[in-house]
């Protein structure tokens, strides 16, 4: 079986396989079509990206709901009992923070500020209510940003995550029917 390193256009994270290609990155989330053999990868100018004043404005906006959102699902992993719950925001809060990292490289920034810290409930049901709000509105906002995006770069990354915000918008969705 052939050893594949695919690496991921989105979060620029590399993965590797004895199978097929995987239909996550499983480290942003972003779907297969994104996941590249490292033998045809060029990476040139990913991470170089010239921002005008509206794409540099929703960079902004979106590192700021990426870490919030990060900071929150970090919060319910810790305050949650249930098992599901523990894994679910674990890994939410993972995919999160990776966005952010994505963003940071987009920005230039030399770190990212983790904070101002966020509130979640004991209460599993309640925490996913407030996930399905905050995706939802992670979503919309994703939306509207690949639509405005003048950089091609950025209107890809807006895109991607639009997909990966709707994949953890089910996992609230199923939970709470
Ligand atoms: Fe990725
Ligand atoms: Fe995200």
């Amino acid at each position: 079986m052939a050893v594949t390193v695919w690496v991921c256009k989105i979060c620029g994270e590399a993965y590797i396989t004895t199978t097929d290609k995987p239909a996550r990155c499983p480290f942003c989330g972003a779907y297969e079509k994104y996941l590249i053999d490292s033998k045809d990868y060029d990476d040139t100018g990913d991470w170089d990206v010239e921002l005008n004043e509206t794409d540099k404005a929703n960079a902004e906006k979106a590192i700021g709901v990426e870490i919030s959102n990060a900071l929150f699902y970090k919060c319910s992993a810790k305050k949650v009992k249930e098992i599901d719950g523990i894994k679910l925001f674990k890994i939410l809060a993972k995919v999160e923070s990776e966005h952010a990292a994505v963003w940071k490289k987009i920005l230039k920034l030399d770190k990212i500020k983790w904070e101002p810290a966020e509130n979640c409930e004991i209460d599993y049901k309640a925490d996913l209510k407030d996930s399905h709000a905050r995706e939802e509105r992670a979503i919309k906002f994703y939306g509207e940003a690949a639509a405005a995006a003048e950089n091609p770069r950025v209107k890809e990354i807006f895109q991607a995550f639009v997909e990966v915000e709707t994949d953890h918008l089910k996992l609230s969705e199923e939970r709470l029917k």
